[in-house]
């Protein structure tokens, strides 16, 4: 029997010709698995008739668009994940969600292998093979890119000379990845550090220079996850969808960045995540009034080792199961409201109500009705500061000495 490669279609020109090269060198039959997290433009259908026109013997859609905010960005948005401080994981969230469609595929259609279309110097091939193993540990990958010599001049002349149905002229010298939880951009003029990005680079976000009028918008969670906008109860792809168009249009959640990649390579990146930021202030906002301090303070490098994991490739690992546990639990109490103004490229919260508040008027307030016993303070303070004040004594004793 023939054999059969599952190859992880996005539509574009290098995985179009990827159908077909693969076929070449391994003499494999493909199949193309395009897989919805929310990226827009083309229609799936349209896709996956691409891919059929490109030679592959059978095309398969995953919608995932649910699951993946679901299951993949509301876990990011519980950790208020960052990777470096800045980047809200876009392309890191959705490589799991596409693997586990791609395994599914590989074992429905009997495929041996698995192909994707990265690179060997970025992060995506390592999520990617991961994954794979992890899901998949008897499935073999490939990356015609990496391991097949497919550059973009002979993915150009490939396609022109079979006559693929692909545009092979349009050109678009970066290199962009896009689901409903952001967008990057790389490659071409960002390579030089030091040059700004030009408009045309943007699609999720309107230029903050250019602001409409201020945007005041309520969101309310339950148990960490958004649950209404405004009122109107929203499911959680809808309301990354709805903020993407109200914070989009303020210029909110644009970030560029010079990353580390896992691979040893500093690179640039230009994203934007109007959705994922505005949530992201508005639940850590939340959990401000929700948490407990102790709590805070260690889901705080919680959340930055979980974005470490989840950025260099380790989704399905037993350590990144172990923070969503603890993740998970601290997000009982996190429900309520933020209200926030979108303005600017600002998301800014002023206001804040939750049933299950740790913020007591009474403790905090300076004026009537205070409940705080000040005179409490000073021995707290004498305690507090013990250890430090027996220590520099002896600093001083011998170095009197
Ligand atoms: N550097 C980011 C990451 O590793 C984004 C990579 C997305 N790919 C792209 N072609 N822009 O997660």
């Amino acid at each position: 029997m023939t054999e059969r490669i599952v190859l992880a279609y996005s539509g574009g020109l290098d995985t179009s010709v990827a159908i077909g090269w693969i076929g070449e060198a391994t003499g494999a039959e493909v199949i193309a698995v395009a897989v919805d997290v929310g990226q827009g433009g083309e229609s799936l259908e349209t896709i996956r008739q691409r891919a059929l026109g490109c030679g592959a013997v059978e095309a398969y859609v995953a919608d995932a668009s649910d699951e993946f905010a679901n299951e993949y960005c509301m876990p990011t948005l519980k950790a208020n994940a960052l990777y470096q401080g800045h980047y809200p994981l876009v392309s890191a969230i959705s490589r799991p969600v596409i693997v586990k469609h791609l395994v599914k595929a590989a074992r429905e259609f009997g495929a041996t292998t698995v192909a994707h279309g990265c690179t060997g110097k970025g992060n995506d091939q390592v999520r990617f093979e991961v994954g794979i193993q992890t899901l998949g540990p008897d499935l073999k990958c490939i990356a015609p890119v990496r391991d097949l010599a497919l550059t973009r001049d002979k993915a150009i002349a490939f396609a022109e000379e079979k006559g693929l149905p692909i545009e092979t002229t349009k050109k678009n010298p970066y290199s962009i990845d896009q689901n409903v939880w952001g967008r990057a951009v790389e490659t071409g003029y960002l390579e030089d550090i030091w040059n700004a990005p030009t408009k045309d680079i943007y699609d999720y976000t309107a230029t903050p220079e250019f602001p409409p009028a201020p945007d005041e918008v309520t969101i309310s969670f339950e148990a960490g996850v958004p649950v209404a906008i405004d009122g109107v109860r929203v499911t959680p792809l809808q309301a990354i969808k709805e903020l993407n168009r109200r914070a989009g249009a303020q210029g909110v959640g644009r970030i560029d960045v010079v990353e580390d990649r896992l691979v040893g390579i500093k690179s640039r990146e230009i994203y934007e995540a109007p959705g994922a930021m505005a949530l992201i202030t508005a639940h850590k906002h939340l959990e401000d009034i929700t948490i407990e301090r102790e709590q805070a303070r260690f889901k705080a490098s919680v959340g930055q080792r979980w974005a470490e994991l989840v950025y260099d490739g380790q989704w399905f690992s037993p350590l990144k199961r172990s923070l969503d546990a603890f993740i998970e639990d601290t997000q009982q109490y996190v429900s309520g409201d933020i209200r926030m103004v979108l303005h600017g490229g600002q998301a800014i919260v002023n206001g804040r109500r939750s049933e299950t508040s740790l913020y007591d008027f009474d403790l905090a307030t300076y004026d009537t009705g205070d409940t705080f016993d000040q005179s409490m303070a000073r021995g707290f303070i004498e305690l507090w500061g013990m250890s430090a004040k027996v220590a520099s004594g002896r600093d001083i004793r011998v170095a009197g000495q």
